[in-house]
């Protein structure tokens, strides 16, 4: 009899933040993880990190913008190791902007790397994680893919968007067995904030930009670890009780309580499942 081969996981955007600490946590935990990042060159953190926990990663280049790249990594993956069985949608970046400054350019560049980045991959990973009939599906969206937020217009807008596709897959993909989820961070310490594209400062949102940017400050300066952002993004991965909809914190929760009544995303599957559920797979 042959030993059950390792798990997989597949995960986005780990040279910082809550990405490389979840790919850390998923490896301590005894998956092999595939940890994925634009330029490996700036994997010394998380290879610093891993070492530290005692044990290597296999990082590989994934700028997850680049579908085509993406399609030749999971092949990759699924030659040498037999499939993806968990895919953690992280990468992402923010956007500091009202929508009179926005360009059309900025709007897309949010919806490419925060939801169609995600959809591709997950896309990529479905069929083998169906054939197999299991795996797990993770979208890192945020507290702003449930509450619109003030200079977040084209963020947030991505973020909703990544929620609304993964709920109505949720139904769908797990008459396969397969898991589909989001969790939403609130403000996380990692490179985010400075990573931001944001908008130039002046004109006629310069006073309500101001407030919002010092009112984000405070905010920050009690930041959720990327530590423990990354702990529960793992603790949510191998839940043996998964639910569609997570948060990192109680911070976040109860920020998403101010849009949500379905905290844990049960209520609309429960009713969206039945839709489905004369048919026979
Ligand atoms: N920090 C927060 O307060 C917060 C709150 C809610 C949600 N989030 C979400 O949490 C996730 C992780 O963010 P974080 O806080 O850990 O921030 P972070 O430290 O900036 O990490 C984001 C990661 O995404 C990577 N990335 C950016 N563009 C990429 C691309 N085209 N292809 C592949 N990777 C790319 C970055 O790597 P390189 O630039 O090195 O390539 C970086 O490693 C994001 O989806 C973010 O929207 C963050």
């Amino acid at each position: 009899m042959t030993a059950p081969r390792t798990d997989v996981a597949l995960i986005t955007g780990t040279s910082s933040g809550m990405g490389m600490h979840a790919a850390v946590h998923l490896a301590r935990r005894g998956l092999h993880v595939v940890a994925t990042m634009r330029d490996p060159q700036r994997g010394e953190r998380l290879r610093a990190a891993a070492a530290e926990a005692g044990f290597t990663l296999d990082i590989r280049a994934l700028d997850v913008t680049d579908h085509a790249a993406a399609a030749d990594l999971v092949a990759a993956i699924e030659a040498e190791h037999g499939g993806v069985d968990v895919l953690v949608n992280n990468a992402g970046r923010g956007n500091v902007a009202t929508a009179e400054q926005l360009t059309m350019e900025q709007v897309r560049a949010q919806l490419e790397i925060n939801y169609l980045a995600p959809v591709n991959l997950t896309k990529l990973v479905l069929p083998g994680m169906r054939q197999r009939r299991r795996g797990t599906i993770l979208s890192v969206t945020s507290v702003g893919g449930a509450v619109g937020q003030p200079f977040a217009e084209a963020y947030c807008g991505a973020k909703f968007a990544v929620e609304g596709f993964m709920q109505s897959l949720a139904v769908v993909a797990e008459r396969f067995g397969v898991r589909v989820g989001v969790i939403e961070p609130a403000a996380v310490a990692s490179d985010f904030v400075a990573n931001v594209d944001r908008a130039e400062r002046g004109g006629p949102y310069e006073p309500l930009l101001a407030a919002y940017l010092a009112r984000s400050s405070n905010s920050f300066a009690t930041a959720q670890s990327a530590v423990d952002a990354g702990a529960a993004i793992a603790d949510a991965v191998l839940a043996d009780a998964f639910r569609f909809r997570w948060q990192t914190s109680e911070r976040a929760t109860a920020f998403v309580g101010l849009s949500l009544a379905d905290i844990d995303g049960e209520g609309v599957l429960s009713a969206t499942r039945q839709w489905i559920s004369d048919g026979i797979v």
